[in-house]
């Protein structure tokens, strides 16, 4: 097989920053996706309709920019970006209920408070956010969950499993009609809560944590564009989150994660998590379907599970990928710096045509 042809698919988990960085990066996923589920984390966080809806329109103003550099043609320039609010201890109710009626906001995410990049204005305690999970619960907004313990006594490779005994799951029992997207999952343990559990649950997998384990991180010296948060994980849970992508179950749906850092602050003593998946994301996730013997799983995971937990059409129109060797570039442009993009240098195997 030299071609595949699926559905346009999406991104249900991406960051893309702002202003000059956003003008750097939205094309890349434009040229891959139809939409994407894009992240609340700026500084300062998106965390009402207004600043949601403003953001919005900077985005589709950085498309049109892109599209009149001829940089993206007229139907990757209609890529939709589908608005999230950055849930807060001080989020209030009346904002979520109009976020909800706005139609334009199709999720909350959920960032424990020092998790990740940008957290800290997240949540210090999912006690304080009942009032908020009340609504999102009656109004039917999904919550989006960055899934991970910040206790920092906590092993940093056991966050994950120990969010889903102390946070997730007592939240499920209290609030059991809210519908939750577990994000980015990296574990054995949260791929198995998520296909076992009550309805109403959904989770993204990155192409990083389907294609790598942990040793990425080491091999050949501490290769920090291999870090992001969830950091990646022991071969037996890449198996898991693997078997869950392939196995066809519609909990399950792509999100890159892409997360662009320049790349000074990813070569530094302290440096920024986030993989830069954005520009060969559907390659990537090719890739390890083709491990798995499960390229025909591909157009579900990427174009129709999404979509269906979302209540969203899918795409009318259809991506082709065809087998090509390719090496994935070493840098890209990126304001006052350059950006590494996941796997620089490497090649892969499927290259997605460009729109005829
Ligand atoms: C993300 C970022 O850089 O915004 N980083 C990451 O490693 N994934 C934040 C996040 O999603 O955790
Ligand atoms: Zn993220």
């Amino acid at each position: 097989m030299d071609t595949l042809t699926l559905r346009r698919p999406d991104d249900w988990h991406l960051h893309l920053r702002d202003g000059d960085a956003l003008r750097a990066v939205v094309a890349a996923s434009a040229r891959q996706f139809a939409r994407a589920i894009v992240m609340p984390n700026l500084k300062p966080p998106v965390t009402t309709l207004a600043d949601a809806l403003a953001y919005r329109a900077r985005i589709l103003a950085a498309l049109a920019a892109a599209r009149d550099a001829g940089e993206l043609d007229e139907r990757a320039a209609a890529f939709q970006p589908l608005m999230t609010l950055y849930l807060t201890d001080n989020t209030r109710p009346a904002e979520l209920e109009a976020a909800a009626r706005s139609g334009m906001v199709q999720g909350v995410k959920l960032y424990p408070a020092g998790a990740t990049t940008n957290s800290d204005a997240g949540v210090t305690d999912i006690r304080k956010v009942d009032a908020a999970l009340e609504t999102m619960q009656r109004v039917g907004l999904p919550l989006l969950v960055h899934g991970e313990a910040t206790d920092p006594a906590i092993d940093v490779f056991d966050r994950e499993h120990v969010f889903i005994d102390q946070v997730m799951e007592p939240l499920r029992r209290r609030f059991p009609a809210l519908r939750i997207v577990f994000e980015h999952i990296t574990t054995r343990e949260a791929a198995h809560y998520v296909r076992d559990a009550a309805d109403g649950i959904g989770a993204t997998i990155t192409a990083h944590h389907l294609l790598y384990n942990r040793n990425a991180i080491f091999t050949g010296g501490l290769r920090p564009h291999w870090y992001c948060l969830p950091v990646l994980k022991r071969e037996p849970h890449r198996l898991a989150l693997l078997e869950a992508a392939t196995s066809g179950n519609p909990r399950f749906f792509l999100g890159t994660d892409s997360a662009p850092h320049a790349q000074r602050l990813k070569e530094h003593a302290a440096a920024c998590a986030g993989c830069y998946t954005a520009p060969h994301a559907l390659e990537l996730y090719a890739a390890a379907f083709e491990l798995a013997g499960a390229l025909d799983r591909l157009e579900g995971f990427a174009s129709l599970h999404g979509p269906r937990f979302y209540g969203l059409p899918v795409n009318a129109d259809t991506v082709t990928l065809r087998r090509a060797a390719w090496t994935i570039p070493e840098q890209l442009p990126f304001p006052g710096d350059a950006i590494v993009p996941l796997a620089a240098g490497e090649s892969l195997q499927w290259k997605l045509a460009p729109a005829a």
